[in-house]
């Protein structure tokens, strides 16, 4: 299973990368897995401007930066996208990116883990259902990080979880084990019906 790691911000500081690598650790751990994390800051997507859907333009001609966007989502069998809640939905920077896909994301599964005061379930809400409308299957489980976790010590720069949250199994520790296992089964039984 080839796994990206979407980065769903892209602000300076953004705690959503240190979310990102936590995630990404724990998917390696996953035998066969091929982890990337894919960081939205990296690709320096123009605003969403194209005066045709893309799914209805077999002519469109996307930028350079949009079209190694395209090309890197492509790539994989399966994502967990990353969110910050913003205003009780998801990113601006997270929505403009999935604006540009057609269907790199058709038949594969993805899954969602949200941060916030109330683990960013609001953001995590409205982005299944985007998704969905983007071809994706969306697995049943998530995880809900709760809490600000760009202040205080709930996770570190590098992804490292604090102690006690790493501890407790109805934390998101606990969540992502069985999100992860989840994935992969429905990464493996789309793959064969791909
Ligand atoms: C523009 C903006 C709006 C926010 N709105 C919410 C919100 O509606 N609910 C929430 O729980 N946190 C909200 N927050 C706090 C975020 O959960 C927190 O800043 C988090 O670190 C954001 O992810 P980021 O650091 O990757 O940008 C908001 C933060 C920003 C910058």
């Amino acid at each position: 299973m080839k796994v990206q790691i979407i980065v769903g911000s892209t602000r300076p500081g953004r705690a959503t990368l240190n979310v990102a690598k936590w995630v990404a650790a724990e998917a390696a751990t996953i035998e066969g897995a091929e982890v990337q994390i894919v960081d939205l800051k990296d690709f320096g997507l123009p605003f969403f401007d194209e005066a045709i859907s893309p799914r209805y333009n077999p002519d469109r001609q996307p930028t350079a930066a949009v079209q190694q966007w395209l090309d890197t989502v492509a790539t994989a069998d399966a994502y967990v996208f990353v969110t910050p809640e913003y205003n009780h939905s998801i990113s601006g920077v997270l929505k403009n990116a999935i604006d540009f896909l057609t269907y790199e994301l058709k038949q594969k599964p993805v899954a969602v883990v949200s941060h916030g005061g109330v683990g960013g379930a609001r953001a995590a809400t409205h982005l299944k259902e985007i998704l969905s409308e983007a071809a994706a299957t969306m697995i049943p489980s998530g995880v809900q990080f709760v809490g600000y976790v760009n202040q205080g010590s709930l996770i570190d720069e590098d992804g490292k979880l604090d102690a006690a949250i790493k501890a407790n199994p109805y934390g998101p520790q606990g969540a992502i084990t069985g999100m992860l296992a989840d994935l992969k089964w429905h990464s493996d039984a789309l793959a064969a019906a791909r």
